[in-house]
Formats: structure tokens, C-alpha cells, sequence
């Protein structure tokens, strides 16, 4: 089954790890922009230098970098979840546009949804794989192995802004920036709230009932 899915929540909501597994059962392609930025950051690329600076006061790099990153990841996808974009009203609307081009409608807008405290324990707790970005938790997904990413064994590191002062400042930029497309969403009657406070099992199983009962019902 083909989908092109937005994830949609504030930093922690677990979106990546989602995304991840889903994209693979779902056979589409999944188009993380911090993954994307965090990638031309370690190349050393122009794009990394200029987003860098953002990424690390916990801002949003600005507009019009990503949407042209995004149009060109996008060229001849037929399926995809999208996770971190869009992020602003602007971004939104030029995401609509290049949908429109593609003559390929969202089939959802997923809302993930987590009580703050919880999201601020995830973050300062998160290992990422810098080889194929999965996303792994002491406490609550922690790899099989320590230390080791579960699908290519490379060692697991921390990212530079999950300290608790940029954690601080990405949920501030989330409120202000990005949480608005809730309503954007809504209007457009693509939105589809998640649990996301829940086990990582539980939350993958609620998004593919929601999914099925959404194409069951053939909107
Ligand atoms: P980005 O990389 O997109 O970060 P984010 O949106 O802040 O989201 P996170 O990756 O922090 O969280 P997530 O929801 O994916 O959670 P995860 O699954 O890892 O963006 C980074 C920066 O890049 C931005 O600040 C900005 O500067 C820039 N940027 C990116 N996109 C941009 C855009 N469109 N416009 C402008 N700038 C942009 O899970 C978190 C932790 O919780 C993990 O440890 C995980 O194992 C654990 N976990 C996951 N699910 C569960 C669960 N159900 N229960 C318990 N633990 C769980």
C-alpha cells in the first residue's frame, strides 16, 4: 500500500523511530530533514555550514534551504513519510504547491501527541546510529547490544542539541512556529491525532488502525 504520510509533533514525540519502522513495512521512502541537515553537517557540505548554526542554538534553518532540499529529495517519489517538515506555515504552503505539481494529496497528516515532561526524558536519554539514523533509548528502546545499532552494528551516539538547554529552546520554536499547522492540518481534514505517550509497539499499532480505517473509509 502505497502512503505519503506527514509526521507532525514537537521534539521527542518520536517521530523518527515511527518513521522508520513504518516507512519499511510500508515499502515508501521516508524523508527525515534533521537527518538530511545532520548528513551535510558531518560532509562538511555548504548546506551543513549554513544549517549548522541554527541546529545548534535550536532554531529553525530558514525557509527557503529546506523547501528547496525537500523539492529535490521529493523529485519522482510515489510514496513517502515525511518527518520534520513541514515546520512552518510557509513551509506548508510551499509543500501544498509542490503536491499539487506531483498530483500526489496527502493520504494524512499524523499528530503526535506527548505530555512535555515525558518528552524532555526521551531526548536527554536518546542514542542515535550516525550511519542510518535510527533512534534507540536507554530506558525505553534501548539496542540489543549496548552501544550498537541494531540494524548495521555501528556504535551509537548522542546529537550535539539534546542537552537540556537546546531541548529548552527546540519546544519554544515547536509552540511557536510549528504548532500552528495543527490547525492548518485540521482545516484541510488531513489530521489524525496519536497517542504517542505510549510503549513504541502500542503507538506503531494505533498509527496502522487509524491508516486503515482512513483508506477502509476512502478519504
Ligand atoms: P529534527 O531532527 O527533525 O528534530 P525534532 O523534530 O526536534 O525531532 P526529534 O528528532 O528530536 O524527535 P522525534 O520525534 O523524531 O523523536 P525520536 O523518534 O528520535 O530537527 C533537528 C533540527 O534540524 C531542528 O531543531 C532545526 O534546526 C533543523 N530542522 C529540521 N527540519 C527542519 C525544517 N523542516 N525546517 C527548519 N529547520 C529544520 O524519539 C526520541 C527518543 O524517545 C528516542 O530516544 C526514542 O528511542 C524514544 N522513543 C520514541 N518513541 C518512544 C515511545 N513510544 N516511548 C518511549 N520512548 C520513545
Amino acid at each position: 500500500m502505497s502512503v505519503r504520510l506527514v509526521f507532525l509533533g514537537p521534539p521527542g514525540a518520536g517521530k523518527g523511530t515511527q518513521a522508520q519502522l513504518l516507512a519499511s513495512q510500508y515499502g515508501v521512502e521516508q524523508l527525515a530533514t534533521g537527518d538530511i541537515l545532520r548528513r551535510n553537517v558531518r560532509e562538511g557540505t555548504e548546506l551543513g555550514r549554513e544549517a549548522k548554526r541554527y541546529m545548534d542554538a535550536g532554531d529553525l534553518v530558514p525557509d527557503a534551504v529546506i523547501i528547496g532540499m525537500v523539492e529535490s529529495e521529493l523529485a519522482g517519489s510515489t510514496g513517502f513519510i515525511v518527518d520534520g517538515f513541514p515546520r512552518t506555515i510557509a513551509q506548508a504552503q510551499a509543500f501544498d504547491a509542490l503536491l499539487a505539481r506531483l498530483e500526489a494529496p496527502l493520504t494524512a497528516v499524523l499528530l503526535f501527541e506527548v505530555p512535555r515532561e515525558q518528552l524532555i526524558e526521551r531526548l536527554t536519554g536518546r542514542w542515535i546510529c550516525p550511519k542510518d539514523q535510527s533512534s534507540y533509548h536507554l530506558t525505553f528502546n534501548p539496542p540489543r547490544n549496548a552501544g550498537k545499532c541494531d540494524v548495521c552494528g555501528t556504535g551509537l551516539v548522542q546529537r550535539s542539541d539534546d542537552t537540556l538547554e537546546t531541548v529548552t529552546r527546540r519546544m519554544a520554536v515547536y509552540d511557536e512556529q510549528t504548532a500552528p499547522l495543527i490547525a492548518y492540518y485540521r482545516k484541510q481534514g488531513n489530521l489524525i491525532s496519536i497517542h504517542a505517550e505510549r510503549p513504541v509497539v502500542d503507538v506503531t499499532a494505533e498509527i496502522l488502525t487509524a491508516l486503515s480505517e482512513r483508506q477502509g473509509a476512502g478519504a
